[in-house]
């Protein structure tokens, strides 16, 4: 008979509200270019979209930061593109430029969006999803993603990654009809995809919202906060167990009032947000779970600037149910050995913070 305990899922502790201690961490863009077994994979395969639809390579990357840390998350590899690209838009990454969409910016271009068999040609990430749950240890919990209705429309209009999305911006306070057309597809969209990854096996789940942080106050209301209320009453409904957390980044103090709309377990912060208002204004006051918000910069930097900054999160987040996690992705020229760092102060400095 085996009587080992039932091993511990400390990420799925917190976001359901448990105070652990010290407490579990992922992080953002933790599978990436600044891994070597990544980058000698990526110089394998034809494109980035290969790697995201192909499930041995997806559930290989997903894998490669488990076998190196001792993390509480693996997130699937994937991409937040893969919907523009499902509804039949011509999605590339462009090597040191990033990603460039055939641009959606007419009522013909997003007529023509596919959105019947959305769920079929995302197959392959479902599969990926399956097998990662087959392939983790018992005490990480896998979490799928999404990019959100208001970032996803944001790079179908603008065609590409820019500073401000001018262009994605100007079309929505243009034609703002139109534009929620665009919203209204791509949050159907974003639900079934969601719903499906739990289906598949996905314990939690994070919604990217990037570029959040471009839109005033009424445009963020309308498509961060609206959209955001549809996609989890409908997984409220259909999957009420999987804790969500939600990255509108950049929101600043928008991320109040998405936290007093939108029912999610947890928020995930920028490196913006204050910690000490987020304690009050967004874990004692609204109940939610929250996560980050470490300087990605300071993991690149590592030393004293990275031991200084985790004291920093975990004295301010103490007897909170709390995440350990950045405020961005890792930085492609982070050193791996950083990361290792970073996990040794939170099993030395978390242990003493209560
Ligand atoms: O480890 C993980 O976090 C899982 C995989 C993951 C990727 N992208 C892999 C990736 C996740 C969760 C994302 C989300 C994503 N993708 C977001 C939201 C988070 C954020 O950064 O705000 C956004 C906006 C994108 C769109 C995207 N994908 C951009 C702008 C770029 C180019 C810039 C860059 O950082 O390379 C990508 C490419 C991308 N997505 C890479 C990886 C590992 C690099 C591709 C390469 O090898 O060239």
């Amino acid at each position: 008979m085996d009587r080992s305990p039932a091993p511990r899922r400390p990420l799925l502790e917190a976001l359901r509200g448990r105070v652990v201690t010290p407490p579990p961490v992922w992080l953002m863009r933790q599978a990436g270019r600044y891994l070597p077994e990544y980058r000698a994979l990526r110089a394998r395969a034809r494109g980035f979209l290969e790697l995201c639809f192909d499930p041995d390579l997806a559930v290989e990357l997903s894998l490669q930061p488990i076998r190196r840390y001792p993390l509480d998350g693996a997130i699937l590899f994937s991409d937040i593109l893969v919907i523009p690209h499902a509804l039949g838009v011509r999605v590339r990454f462009v090597e040191g430029e990033g990603p460039r969409l055939d641009p959606v910016r007419s009522a013909e271009a997003i007529r023509r969006l596919r959105r019947e068999g959305v769920r079929e040609r995302l197959q392959p990430v479902f599969e990926t999803v399956r097998r990662l749950r087959e392939e983790l240890p018992a005490g990480v919990a896998l979490i799928g993603f999404s990019g959100m209705p208001w970032t996803l429309a944001a790079y179908m209009v603008e065609g590409a990654g820019t500073r401000e999305f001018l262009e994605a911006r100007r079309f929505a306070r243009a034609c703002p009809d139109l534009f929620g057309e665009l919203i209204d597809l791509l949050t159907q969209a974003v639900s079934d995809y969601l719903a499906a990854q739990v289906e598949a096996g996905a314990e939690v789940l994070q919604l990217f919202d990037s570029w959040a942080g471009v839109l005033p106050e009424d445009e963020f209301d309308r498509w961060v906060v609206a959209p955001a209320r549809r996609i989890l009453a409908d997984l409220g409904r259909r999957h009420p167990e999987v804790p969500v957390i939600a990255f509108p980044r950049g929101a600043g103090t928008g991320y109040r009032r998405f936290a007093e709309a939108v029912s999610v377990a947890a928020l995930a912060l920028d490196t913006t947000v204050s910690l000490p208002w987020a304690r009050r204004a967004l874990a004692l006051d609204c109940g939610k779970v929250l996560q980050g918000n470490l300087d990605p910069v300071a993991l690149a930097v590592g030393g004293a600037a990275l031991a200084g900054q985790v004291r920093r999160i975990l004295e301010t987040m103490q007897n909170l149910p709390f995440v350990f996690n950045l405020g961005h992705g890792v930085l492609p020229d982070t050193p791996p050995s950083h990361v290792a760092e970073l996990l040794s102060h939170l099993q030395s400095m978390g242990r003493c913070a209560n």
